[in-house]
């Protein structure tokens, strides 16, 4: 089984069943959980375990619970009152198909089953009961105010004015690197590593987080959307300070370049084989989608 058929599986073993008068709710959270997307941050958090010597079973739930919240600030990320955006993942946005209302419940329902799949006793089973309350404190807290939440409304604040560097940054670190930090550093906790290669995974995650984003401004301009699965030039419409508005696009691949170089550097704390994870923030790095 490849590490995507992998994480799939587990994943949609997850999606509720049984339920008749929420059918609607449910199909609307297994539409967006199944419409695709390349699950880096599941694939972060089965790396950073494997190369803390943890089993891919102990980690799967982790990684499982931060590609749920991520999905649903993808389902709120398009809704009218955010982006506006009327295509994700290849597919209509969720709202097109099931209405705005359900898209929200969905939404908020993917963020309390990600909670209920880090705390349940299967979980806790094949991990421990240290790490499941380690991860939750470290993906509630990256999920909420303090991370992707608080990002997109830094986000929706710089539409109304050009912000400058340092507030986009702070944008970027918030409502993108949080998540994909919190996949790295759960990956470590799952597998019992110590503080110090928490710490390292947490670098590696802030700065390839980053990188993320400001390639996902330069492909709002460069791409299709066909390529893309999502709708080109919403940040344009939208009215956007991103990078590649304050910075123009070459420079911003120099710091996509320096930013993967860091997060590389972060690795050599690791004894295990980290050439999964080099891979990985250089392919990040080049993406085309
Ligand atoms: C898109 O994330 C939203 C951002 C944080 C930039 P991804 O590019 O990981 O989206 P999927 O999961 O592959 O659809
Ligand atoms: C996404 O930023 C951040 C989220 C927390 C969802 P974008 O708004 O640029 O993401 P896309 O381009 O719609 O995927
Ligand atoms: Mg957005
Ligand atoms: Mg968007
Ligand atoms: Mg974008």
């Amino acid at each position: 089984m490849t590490d995507l058929e992998l994480i799939e599986k587990a994943l949609y073993g997850y999606i509720p069943k049984g339920l008749t008068y929420e059918k609607k709710l449910v199909e609307s959270m297994a539409y967006s959980l199944k419409a695709g997307g390349k699950r880096i941050r599941p694939m972060l958090t089965l790396e950073f375990s494997r190369i803390c010597g943890g089993e891919d079973s102990s980690a799967l739930p982790f990684g499982c619970a931060v590609e749920m919240i991520h999905t649903y600030s993808l389902i709120h990320d398009d809704l009218p009152c955010m982006d506006n955006d009327d295509m994700r993942r290849g597919k209509p946005s969720n709202h097109k198909v099931f209405g705005e209302d359900i898209a929200l419940l969905a939404g908020d329902s993917l963020q309390s089953l990600a909670f209920d799949v880090m705390s349940c006793e299967d979980t806790v089973k094949k991990s421990s009961a240290k790490a499941s309350v380690r991860c939750i404190n470290i993906l509630s807290r990256y999920c909420g105010t303090a991370g992707m939440v608080g990002g997109q409304v830094i986000d929706l604040e710089n539409e109304t004015k050009t912000a400058d560097l340092d507030a986009v940054t702070e944008c970027n670190r918030k409502k993108t690197a949080a998540l994909i930090k919190a996949a790295c550093e759960m990956g470590c906790v799952s597998a019992g590593a110590d503080e110090k290669m928490i710490a390292a995974a947490r670098k590696y995650g802030e700065n390839i987080g980053i990188a993320f984003q400001i390639v996902d401004d330069i492909l709002d301009v460069t791409s299709s959307d066909e390529e893309l699965g999502k709708p080109v030039g919403s940040d344009i419409e939208n009215n956007k300070s991103t990078y590649v508005s304050l910075l123009g696009i070459e420079e911003c691949k120099k710091r996509v370049d320096m930013l993967t170089k860091e997060a590389i550097e972060a690795l050599d704390v690791f004894e295990g084989d980290t050439t999964a994870l080099k891979e990985l923030s250089l392919k990040l790095s080049n993406r085309k989608n």
